[in-house]
């Protein structure tokens, strides 16, 4: 008996063995995935270099009565890392750019010289402008050229920014440093809002980077399991307005936080280490019609929000990006970087602070953004990491062609990973987000709006009045990775009734519609 059963006992053995070294190696795996993922430099920071407020530029008022802007693109030496240089590229200087200024009305021009060894272009990312004017990928500036857009700004209070948007080369531009914000006021802004520059009404810029042992910015970082990572860069050192290990000291009861997500991939979830809560009063496109208490703001790359936050007098306390939670359960959200948690800046309130003036209940009265019962609906598809309803980008294909002044419904839809949808030159509200109405930090005006696993968004998309049938806007997904390898497309905006004449081509190369170095008329 005993013999028969040998071999059964041997086999059973041995099968038992094999399957707990498969296990055992792949429980190895997924703990090696669950620990060599997790980023953070929770404990890393001793919050040592004072932050820096990027300066306001001062425009000049020429004979038109226009703001005159210069910007110069340039090349420069960082220390981030302490006795460490770094290579990057800023605006007026050697990393980011200067926050520029204008208000509702202001008949602006931008002089943008170009002191780079590459072509690059700048985008003024949620102006509403003509589509030359927009910077985007058609409006190349040439290494040492001038390029000088001119508008007028007409659009509601909100915080705005400018990047590069040279087409297969967005990552790489914004990661050096070509980055900065740009703040439209209006006058109907309750003047109760903390509103001084620098004082109580603070830009904060927050970027993750990954840098190599010398010191280098490494965009060809390999991810958590030393792969290019599917989302981009995901880098384990924070830059908040350029500043590494940062803090911040305040003189004030009462602080506006303008919140600029300008990661290449990274989401934040913004939050006060103490849990504390904060007032929303605006996110991407305007201020919010009265402030929304909460505890968590998350924003995806390129998405902004204006918070308010009250302190008191010596106080220390930690804003933190708590983890953003992708909803894609494990690996995914680990290797999305969604389990993550940073320290972002220091906040220290001086021993004495200006008393702060009650918020104002009432903060726009801008009017919801409302489709017609005849609204024209566009579908799109995000799929894999390059390709929006089945096509990667194509220069001198026009996509979609819309009527001037138009509000229509686009349903952007999500299969698989997560993005980060954005629309040029308009503004737009969530309708819902998987059928549901969308979470109070989603339902103000926005122009990005970011896509969980797996989702389908409903947008009410407000489009301007400038037309221009041969020169394209884009929309796309704001993680630049995915933008650069494909994941974009144009539409052009023409007068109502002309939509089937207008080219679904464009000429050339190149794309047309350059719009490049012209002077300011
Ligand atoms: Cu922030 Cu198309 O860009
Ligand atoms: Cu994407």
């Amino acid at each position: 008996m005993a013999r028969s059963r040998g071999p059964v006992r041997r086999f059973l053995k041995w099968t038992a063995a094999v399957v707990a070294v498969l296990l055992a190696a792949g429980l190895g795996v997924s703990t090696w995935v669950y620990f060599a993922a997790y980023q953070t430099n929770a404990g890393d920071l001793a919050f040592e270099n004072r932050v820096r407020i990027p300066p306001l530029l001062e425009p000049e008022v020429d004979g038109d009565g226009r703001k005159r802007f210069d910007l110069t693109l340039q090349q420069g030496r960082s220390e981030f890392l302490p006795g460490r240089q770094t290579d990057t590229w800023g605006v007026n200087g050697a990393y980011l750019g200067p926050t520029i200024r204008v208000s509702r009305g202001d008949k602006v021009a931008m002089d943008v010289r170009n002191e780079l060894p590459d072509t690059t272009t700048v985008h003024w990312h949620g102006m509403r402008l003509p589509a030359k004017m927009d910077g985007g990928p058609h409006q190349t500036i040439g290494a040492g050229k001038t390029w000088s857009p001119y508008w007028t700004v007409d659009q509601p209070a909100a915080s705005l920014w400018y990047h590069p948007h040279l087409h297969g080369e967005t990552a790489k531009h914004v990661y050096r440093g070509v980055t900065g914000m740009l703040i439209v006021d209006d006058d109907t802004v309750p003047k109760d809002l903390p509103s001084e520059y620098g004082v109580d009404d603070i830009p904060l810029v927050v970027q993750d980077k990954k840098f190599t042992e010398d010191g280098r910015l490494d965009l060809d970082a390999p991810g958590p399991l030393g792969l290019q990572s599917t989302y981009g860069l995901l880098g384990d050192q924070i830059l908040v307005n350029g500043t590494r290990d940062p803090y911040l000291e305040v003189g004030a009861e009462r602080v506006r936080f303008r919140l600029l997500n300008g990661s290449n991939a990274r989401s934040f979830n913004f939050g006060f280490a103490d849990d504390r809560s904060f007032s929303l009063i605006g996110t991407d496109s305007g201020l919010l019609p009265k402030p929304v208490r909460m505890n968590r703001v998350r924003l995806s790359a390129g998405e902004r929000a204006e918070i308010v936050a009250d302190l008191t007098p010596g106080e220390e306390v930690v804003l933190r990006s708590f983890a953003p939670k992708e909803g894609g359960g494990f690996p995914q959200d680990r290797l999305a970087g969604a389990d993550d948690e940073f320290d972002l800046v220091e906040i220290r309130a001086k021993d004495r602070l200006t008393e702060a003036k009650p918020l104002p209940e009432r903060l726009a009265d801008t009017p919801e953004i409302t489709p017609g019962k005849d609204a024209v609906e566009r579908d799109f598809e995000l799929s894999g990491t390059s390709k929006i309803n089945g096509d990667t980008m194509d220069m001198r294909r026009i996509d979609e062609v819309v009527p001037a002044g138009a509000t229509e419904i686009w349903t952007v839809r999500n299969p698989g990973n997560p993005h980060s949808f954005h629309i040029h030159e308009v503004a737009f509200r969530v309708l819902d987000i998987n059928g549901e109405p969308p979470p109070p930090a989603m339902r103000g005006r926005k122009d990005t709006v970011y896509l969980p696993p797996s989702a389908t968004a409903r947008l009410a998309v407000q489009f301007g009045p400038h037309t221009d049938p041969d020169t394209p806007y884009m929309f796309h997904c704001h993680m630049l990775e995915h933008e650069d390898q494909g994941m974009m497309g144009q539409f052009t905006i023409v007068e109502p009734g002309t939509e089937d004449q207008a080219p679904r081509r464009l000429p050339g190369g190149n794309g047309g519609g350059g719009g490049g170095d012209h002077d300011h008329h």
